[in-house]
């Protein structure tokens, strides 16, 4: 049933556009003005687009969790399906349900584990490649690594030798999800546009990179262990009783779900990385701890599965970039039929913004909440908080699928970088986040390259008595 209820506070909305200006030119800054002036429920209008910014974790849970049935993805990311079809990212209901049956296997304990590996030996060759002393773009780096990491798993493939053309297909197709989530997308995407010419020249080519590894697996007929066999395997005996071709995936179904996991997998765990890197040069007593801890952990050797449980600390200071940068800053929900959420009516069609990066700073939950601090971690401290305050990976029926695997490369990749390099920021630089789809750093991160190994000898020399 539906109240009666007060109407939402919020700001101003000019006549026609209403807010679209002011969130368009800066949408974190808008959403935190909007947030510190209005309380947890704030109402704006986009245009003609009703919305509401939706800050507290209870609403959060009533949202994703409570009453997740009343609720379909934003209409910004249904207009993604043009490039990523019926994918786990962007179906709804029946479909989606049989969907994440069949691709959930790919991301059970059991073959987590032959990813792990896979994750390490891409963040050894990533090492092996830096030059001691030479700058880099950090930014660049974490993006070319994922990029591996997730072309190993999910396909067993080397992209390293084809990383720049594949790489930049994918950097055009992130940049056509950026004119993809704009109003009246579906009117710009039939235009002429120079963009629009580079998507679909980026589409056909994932397109045919991604038939062809299907077709020449299909033929095949091998399980190689990496997430496309999955996919391939993937049986739903739930809704098909497991029938001979009628419980399995099309090669459509099975495209859409690879491209999925390619672009989900790759830019969010690279901006979680990139952050990482940023937070710790900046505070060298927990890059200090977090050194000592992977010394200790894996006596010089690279990291593997076995090794993620002990690198408690490595977790700890992962779990805390997550918070300060997550990399799904905006979580958006389209209403299905009117809601009550606060003693506020939510109308049909409404957009709810839910906003991690602006819950995990709110202070009501993390004290001091600007401040980098890995003890927020601790078993005890996660107690003492709301289960919404923090959800970098969303929450509910549609969390990421990918979970367990982003903390495991988080970990796996800090460790085997922190064992061999120091990373420091280059003088001279404003580094603040451009939220994109995901929450980039704007204009990069350019950072040198220390190796650990020679600061460690020149400190031991430098204590050992000179000769005369
Ligand atoms: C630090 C890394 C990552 C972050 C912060 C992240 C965050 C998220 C969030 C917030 C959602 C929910 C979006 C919503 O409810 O609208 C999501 C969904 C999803 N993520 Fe991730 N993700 C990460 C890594 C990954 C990885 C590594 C993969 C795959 C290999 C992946 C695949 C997916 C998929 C397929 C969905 C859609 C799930 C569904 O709707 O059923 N993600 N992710």
């Amino acid at each position: 049933m539906v109240v009666t209820a007060a109407p939402p506070r919020g700001p101003n909305n000019p006549p026609i556009i209403g807010n679209l200006y002011a969130f368009r030119s800066n949408p974190l800054q808008f959403l935190i003005k909007a947030a510190r002036e209005y309380g947890d429920l704030v109402y704006f209008r986009l245009a003609v687009q009703h919305m509401y910014l939706v800050n507290h974790p209870d609403y959060v849970r009533e949202i994703l969790v409570n009453n997740q049935g009343n609720f379909l993805k934003s209409r910004a990311l249904q207009r993604s399906k043009v490039l990523l079809g019926e994918g786990l990212l962007t179906s709804e209901g029946q479909h989606h349900l049989r969907q994440r049956r069949l691709v959930q296997p790919a991301f059970h304990r059991e073959r987590l584990a032959g990813y792990a590996s896979a994750m390490s030996g891409q963040a050894v060759k990533a090492c092996e490649r830096w030059q001691a002393g030479s700058s880099m773009d950090v930014s660049v780096e974490m993006s070319r690594l994922t990029l591996s990491v997730v072309a190993k798993t999910l396909f067993s493939a080397d992209v390293e030798s084809e990383a720049s053309e594949i790489g930049e297909a994918m950097t055009a197709a992130l940049q056509m999800f950026q004119l993809l989530v704009m109003p009246f997308s579906e009117y710009l995407i039939k235009l002429p546009l120079p963009s629009v010419r580079r998507f679909e020249k980026a589409r056909a080519l994932l397109n045919s990179t991604i038939y062809g590894l299907i077709r020449e697996r299909r033929n095949s007929g091998q399980d190689t262990g990496d997430l496309l066999s999955m996919l391939l395997l993937a049986q739903d005996e739930e809704q098909d009783g497991g029938k001979k071709h009628g419980g399995g995936m099309t090669d459509t179904q099975v495209r859409d779900e690879a491209l999925t996991l390619f672009l989900a997998g790759h830019e969010t765990t690279a901006n979680a990385l990139s952050w990482t890197w940023y937070l710790l040069s900046q505070h060298p007593e927990i890059e200090r701890r977090l050194h000592q801890e992977i010394d200790t952990v894996l006596q010089g050797r690279a990291p593997e599965l076995a090794d993620v449980p002990q690198l408690r600390y490595t977790e700890m200071v992962f779990s805390e970039a997550l918070r300060l940068y997550p990399p799904a800053w905006g979580i958006g929900r389209m209403v299905k039929a009117p809601f009550e959420l606060g003693g506020v009516e939510i109308p049909a069609k409404a957009i709810c913004i839910l906003s991690p990066y602006l819950i995990q700073r709110d202070a009501r939950w993390f004290p001091e909440p600007e401040k980098f601090d890995p003890e927020r971690w601790t078993p005890e401290a996660r107690e003492s908080r709301p289960k919404f305050a923090y959800f970098p990976f969303g929450g509910g029926a549609r969390v990421c699928i990918g979970e367990r695997f982003a903390w495991m490369e988080g970990v796996i990749v800090m460790a085997a970088i922190a064992q061999k390099w120091r990373l420091r920021l280059d003088p001279d630089q404003h580094i603040e986040p451009l939220p994109l789809i995901t929450l980039r750093v704007k204009n990069g991160l350019r950072m040198t390259a220390e190796p650990r190994a020679a600061n460690i000898s020149a400190s031991i020399r430098t204590k050992l008595p000179t000769k005369t």
